[in-house]
């Protein structure tokens, strides 16, 4: 039976950069089949609600869904339709990795080859517990770790580590300063790692991955970290092998998962036909392995290699003058 996996369009760049994946997908021959449904700005245009049910019945039903970025209103405004559907399908794992790819414009054109492991349902990112007093003078927000997500967010680094062939994992986290929450996740990291002897543990408080990660990005294989952290450190980590334009992520839980860029909407270069549509070729290549079809996976990936490598139609933010569509055909000519 044919898999039909749900697509978010998205907004701002976000419908560009799918109509460049799905042409990619169409020369790979993945066989999918493709359930269109509205999230965001678009959704509530058309249906009066930036998540409406159908879209989350979608998911429901497809398991797995393809998504372009969606934008949040900054300080006021509604709260976060990305951060709303990780936490309505419990897609704890935020997995983002980052590569060193050739001919981009970034410090590390070797040598990267990590991946971020972020919480994506608790710690900072509480829509609940944010308030701000009558005389608009105090902000409040609070912040949420468990034993429970811990674990299994570490327990999935771990793992991945395992099946991936990878050596070492990084738990990243601020408990001398922030004992309660920090601390929490660190002593269940700790605990974790015991079970997995063959895979090296490290710690390292964030301050100083910032630094490590810029000076010396080589000696990370695997970070595991709370959900703030993982999100700061993932644009981080995007930015060292040529920026938010190559680099995906896949939010992972026990019923689902919804493959997406890192980057947002980039309301900068909406509708210019000027986005890198890698990130999202990079995030439905993620969900090619995921769906059984590492094959593919493969080919896509070393298609946006050579790609990279003849500069073929490479976007501006790579240094180049081609376009969303030009480049995508480039890639789509060598799958
Ligand atoms: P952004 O990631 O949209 O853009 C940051 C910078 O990177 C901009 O200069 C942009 O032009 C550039 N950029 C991003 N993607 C690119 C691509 N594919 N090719 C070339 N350049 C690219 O971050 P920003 O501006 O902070 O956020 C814009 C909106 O996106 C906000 O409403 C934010 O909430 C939302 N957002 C949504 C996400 C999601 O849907 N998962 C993730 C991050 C942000
Ligand atoms: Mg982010």
């Amino acid at each position: 039976m044919t898999q039909t996996i749900t697509v978010i369009r998205g907004d701002g760049i976000g419908p560009e950069i799918m109509d460049a994946t799905l042409l990619v997908l169409a020369a790979l021959n993945v066989g999918l089949n493709y359930e269109e449904a509205d999230a965001g700005l678009v959704a509530l245009e058309k249906h009066g609600d930036l998540l409406p049910q159908a879209t989350l019945d979608s998911i429901k039903k497809n398991k797995v869904a393809l998504k372009s970025p969606l934008t949040t209103p900054v300080g006021g405004g509604f709260s976060s339709i990305n951060v709303a559907l990780r936490r309505h399908f419990d897609l704890y794992a935020n997995v983002r990795p980052a590569t060193s790819f050739p001919n981009t414009k970034s410090r590390f054109a070797s040598g990267v080859n990590l991946i971020t492991v972020r919480e994506n349902t608790e710690g900072a990112y509480l829509s609940e517990g944010q308030s701000l007093s009558e005389d608009g003078e105090v902000a409040l927000s609070s912040v949420r770790v468990t034993r429970k997500g811990s674990e299994r967010i570490v327990r999935y680094a771990f793992e991945l580590a395992v099946k991936t062939g990878r050596k070492k994992v990084t738990a990243v986290h601020k408990a001398n300063i922030i004992k309660s929450t920090s601390g929490l996740f660190l002593n269940v990291a700790r605990e974790v790692a015991k079970e997995y002897p063959a895979i090296q543990f490290e710690e390292m408080i964030v301050d100083n991955t910032c630094m490590q990660l810029v000076m010396r990005p080589e000696q990370f294989d695997v970070i595991v970290t709370t959900n703030l952290f993982g999100d700061i450190l993932s644009d981080l980590c995007a930015g060292l092998v040529g920026g938010l334009g190559l680099a995906p992520g896949a939010n992972i839980g026990e019923t689902g998962a919804i493959f997406e860029a890192v980057h947002g909407s980039a309301p900068d270069i909406a509708g210019k036909g000027l986005a890198n549509p890698c990130a999202l070729l990079l995030a439905a290549a993620q969900m090619l392995d995921h769906v059984g079809q590492p094959e593919n996976a493969t080919r896509l990936r070393n298609a946006i290699v050579a790609t990279l490598e003849a500069k073929d139609n490479l976007t501006p933010d790579l240094g180049g003058t081609g376009s969303t569509m030009s480049f995508a055909k480039a890639i789509a000519s060598r799958v």
